[in-house]
């Protein structure tokens, strides 16, 4: 199972998420502050933005055209901004960590 580390602003938690989860999904299932997924997982809403390492940019998915679009939207977007419910786990990486965006 990939392990997903989530840092926030309270420390970081350690999730283990299953192949084919989203990183929204296995956040909002283990409590993970700030990550709401109000959307329910449909890239309109950016609740569930958060920053990967630039290190991992090369190892993940692009930003499709819905996802730019929300995250336009995104007052504190960054290089690095993703909406955590379009980043699928075992989709090109066995772990990854992820900083969540203060803003959601
Ligand atoms: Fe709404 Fe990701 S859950 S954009």
């Amino acid at each position: 199972m990939p392990t997903i580390t989530y840092r926030h602003r309270g420390g970081q938690q350690v999730v283990e998420a299953a192949d084919g989860q989203s990183l929204m999904r296995a956040a909002v299932g283990a409590g993970v502050p700030g990550i709401i997924g109000q959307c329910g997982g449909q890239a309109v809403c950016a609740t569930c933005h958060v920053y990967v390492d630039a290190e991992d940019l090369p190892h993940l998915p692009e930003v499709d055209e819905d996802q730019d679009d929300t995250l336009e939207g995104v007052p504190d977007r960054r290089e690095t901004s993703r909406l955590s419910c379009q980043l699928v786990a075992g989709d090109g990486f066995d772990s990854l960590t992820v900083t969540v965006a203060d803003g959601g």
